[in-house]
């Protein structure tokens, strides 16, 4: 195995009550059967709109959620390959520290009564067993300089920051087990515009500076694009496109991916939604979720389910669409 993360069939369901958003007790697919590859080094970008389901993939990539089917499969810093899974103990320990997940509302994930030294040290002097308590401290501290903060913000707490910086700590927490891999997930969508910019230009350098692989999500294509090198289109739980990020914008292949284009700029197509759409594409197992939405719909598309396909010579490009010709 070459690549850092192989996810094969991953599949994620939910029991919705009756009640606001469900007539009658029901069965949600968040995951219909998802693939994915991250090469090492690579940021993957994951895009979708609000419901499509890119949050339960970030949370059971870090098995914060378990999956029902399918699996994950993880190239370690010691070359070997392992399925990540919930009882596997000793492996997920590591895996823990060298997979991270940074999630877009840094105040919520930032416990307020914290300072900002002990934001930084305590989740890690448990994932580390306290082993090697000195080198942490100070890896701390680097990554409080790494961030863009201050020496004497340690002693800070996080309500005496803004939005930004309050990511930056996030950030900085995130990178003291030395992490391989980020899951970065709408980390900037709360954020005024105005820092948006200096959150990803962070980001990046972060990348390059220690060499992490990076799963990059939002809900916006023209950010996912600029961060990615290639990007996957999430909706109803499985995955409509995947190509280069290049490739995509220049030229999408999939109708739900011309739509998310044709939608943009900014809140575009989400703040469109009512709750009742949001919740349509998850629904259905069979056929395509987009099927509903889609002008080029025909009737194979509600009963058969469109398995990713190579289109294009060897662009790197799946499509998962019955109505996309090969060319
Ligand atoms: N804990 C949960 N309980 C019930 N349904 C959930 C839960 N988490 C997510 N879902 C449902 O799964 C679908 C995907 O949600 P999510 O992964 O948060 O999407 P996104 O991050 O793309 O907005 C939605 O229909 C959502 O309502
Ligand atoms: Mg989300």
């Amino acid at each position: 195995m070459n690549e850092l993360l192989e996810v094969t069939n991953l599949t994620k369901s939910f029991q919705l009550h009756a009640g606001l958003f469900a007539q009658a007790d029901q069965r949600v697919y968040a995951l219909g059967g998802v693939d994915l590859t991250l090469r090492t080094g690579e940021t993957y970008g994951l895009v979708g709109e609000s419901g499509s389901g890119k949050t339960t993939l970030a949370r059971t990539l870090v098995q914060l959620e378990a999956h029902e089917r399918g699996t994950i499969r993880y190239l370690s810093s010691d070359g070997s390959a392992w399925e990540v899974r919930r009882g596997d103990r000793r492996n997920l320990e590591r895996y823990r520290q060298e997979v991270r997940y940074v999630f877009q509302d840094p105040s919520s994930s930032l416990d307020p009564r914290m300072t900002v030294g002990d934001l930084l040290t305590i989740g890690a002097r448990q994932r580390t067993r306290g082993k090697d308590r000195a080198g942490l401290v100070a890896r701390a501290r680097e990554g409080l300089d790494h961030v863009g903060l201050r020496a004497s913000d340690w002693d800070r707490r996080p309500s005496e920051f803004s939005g930004g910086q309050r990511q930056r700590i996030a950030l900085a927490r995130a990178l003291v087990t030395r992490p391989r891999l980020l899951i970065c997930d709408e980390v900037v969508s709360a954020l005024d515009v105005s820092v948006r910019g200096q959150i990803l230009e962070l980001l990046l350098d972060l990348k390059n500076r220690f060499g992490l692989s990076m799963v990059f999500i939002a809900h916006d294509l023209d950010v996912v694009a600029y961060m990615a090198d290639r990007v996957g289109v999430l909706y109803g739980g499985r995955m409509m496109e995947e190509a280069p990020s290049r490739l995509l914008v220049e030229k999408p292949l999939h109708p739900y991916t011309k739509l998310l284009f044709d939608s943009a700029p900014g809140a575009g197509i989400r703040s469109r939604e009512t709750s009742a759409q949001k919740l349509t594409p998850t629904r259905a197992l069979t056929g395509c979720p987009f099927a509903p939405r889609c002008p080029l719909v025909i009737d194979r598309c509600r009963t058969e389910i469109p398995l990713p396909r190579a289109v294009g010579p060897q662009s790197g490009r799946l499509v998962a669409c019955h109505r996309v010709e090969a060319e």
